[in-house]
Order: C-alpha cells, then structure tokens, then sequence
C-alpha cells in the first residue's frame, strides 16, 4: 500500500459514515478482524468508512475514546484514492469527535518512516511528543503524535478548505 512520492491527484466526492458489519471483510484486509467487528458494533471504540458517490470503499479511521483524548489506532486509504484528502477527512472526523466530546487532545503512533502519514498528521498540527525506539516488528522506531484539541475548527484555524468534499 505505499504511496510515498506520490503527487497529489485530483479531488473526488466522497463522504464518511460509521462503519457496518458489511464493512468488516474490506477493512479486515487491513486491520485486525477481531479488533473491526467488535469496534463496529460501538463502545468506546468508532470506525469510520470513507466511501465515493457509487458506495466503493476508499478508507477507514479506528478511533477510541479514552478519558481526555481519543486515539487514533489505525488510518488506511486505498492505493488508488490516496493523494485526494480522504486521509485528512478521516482523521479530521476523529479530532471533530475529541471536539465535541470535550476531550483534550488527539493521539496517535506512526512509523519513523511512513513519510505519507507523518507529513498529513503535521500538515493538520500533530506535533511528535514522543518516540518509542524499536516499536514496530523489523525496529522501526513509533513516534508518538499529538495534537490539542480547541474549539476552534482545523479548517478555520490552519486557513484550509473542508476537505470532504460532496455527500458528508
Ligand atoms: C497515510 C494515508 C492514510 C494518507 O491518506 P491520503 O488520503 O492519501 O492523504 P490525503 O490525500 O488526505 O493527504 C493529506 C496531506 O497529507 C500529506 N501527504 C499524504 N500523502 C503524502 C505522500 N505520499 N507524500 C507526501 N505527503 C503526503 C500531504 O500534505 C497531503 O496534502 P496535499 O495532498 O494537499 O499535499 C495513506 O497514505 C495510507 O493509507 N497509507 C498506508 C497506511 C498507513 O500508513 N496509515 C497510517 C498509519 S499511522
């Protein structure tokens, strides 16, 4: 699934709902299948399901909700519909969440090297707080990213455009 160098391609509508039982198969390609079914049935844990105007799939957030922060435990976009903001919707979805629940901040681990998903996390104002050396299987290093929630929306505050675009 790596994109890195990736140039950015063109927008296209797609909107972001809750994820369903139906949902579990595609995201499970990608993500703990245990950790998706009991996530969608709700608790403290959300998925979200990106998808375009024909119901094709094109990414999912996981998301929990712990006592001053939600936690981003995963955020995937398939190969051919990265590069249009679906990433940036998703996770922009899990920081309107932390908003509205009044929780203090939004965190998240990410690979030293994943180039593609540290560059959207500080390009919405995650900054590294954190580095766990050796996290991942083959030692690559987690850094720990975080960013605190205001009232204030991202979009407003960093001077962005809404990236979903279309049926949210
Ligand atoms: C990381 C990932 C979710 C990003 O999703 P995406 O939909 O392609 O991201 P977006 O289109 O919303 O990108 C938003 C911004 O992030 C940055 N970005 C995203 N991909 C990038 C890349 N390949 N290279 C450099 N910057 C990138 C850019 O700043 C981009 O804004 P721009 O397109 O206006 O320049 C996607 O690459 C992915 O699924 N990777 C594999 C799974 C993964 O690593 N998940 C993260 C685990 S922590």
């Amino acid at each position: 699934m790596s994109n890195a160098g990736a140039s950015a391609a063109p927008a296209i509508p797609f909107g972001i709902r809750p994820a369903r039982a139906q949902d579990v198969d595609w995201i499970a390609a990608s993500w703990a299948r245990v950790d998706i079914e009991g996530a969608v049935r709700g608790g403290r844990r959300s998925v979200w399901l990106a998808e375009d105007g024909a119901g094709g799939r094109l990414g999912f957030l996981v998301a929990e909700d712990c006592v001053d922060r939600v936690e981003i435990h995963a955020v995937a976009v398939a190969g051919l519909a990265r590069r249009r903001g679906v990433g940036r919707a998703l996770v922009r979805r899990a920081v309107e969440r932390a908003r509205a629940s009044r929780r203090e901040r939004v965190d998240l681990e990410v690979g030293q090297h994943n180039r593609a998903a540290r560059a959207l996390y500080v390009d919405e104002g995650f900054i590294a707080v954190a580095r766990r050396p050796r996290y991942y299987r083959g030692g690559e290093d987690a850094l720990l990213m975080s960013l605190r929630v205001t009232s204030a929306s991202p979009a407003t505050a960093r001077g962005h455009a809404p990236a979903a675009r279309g049926r949210e």
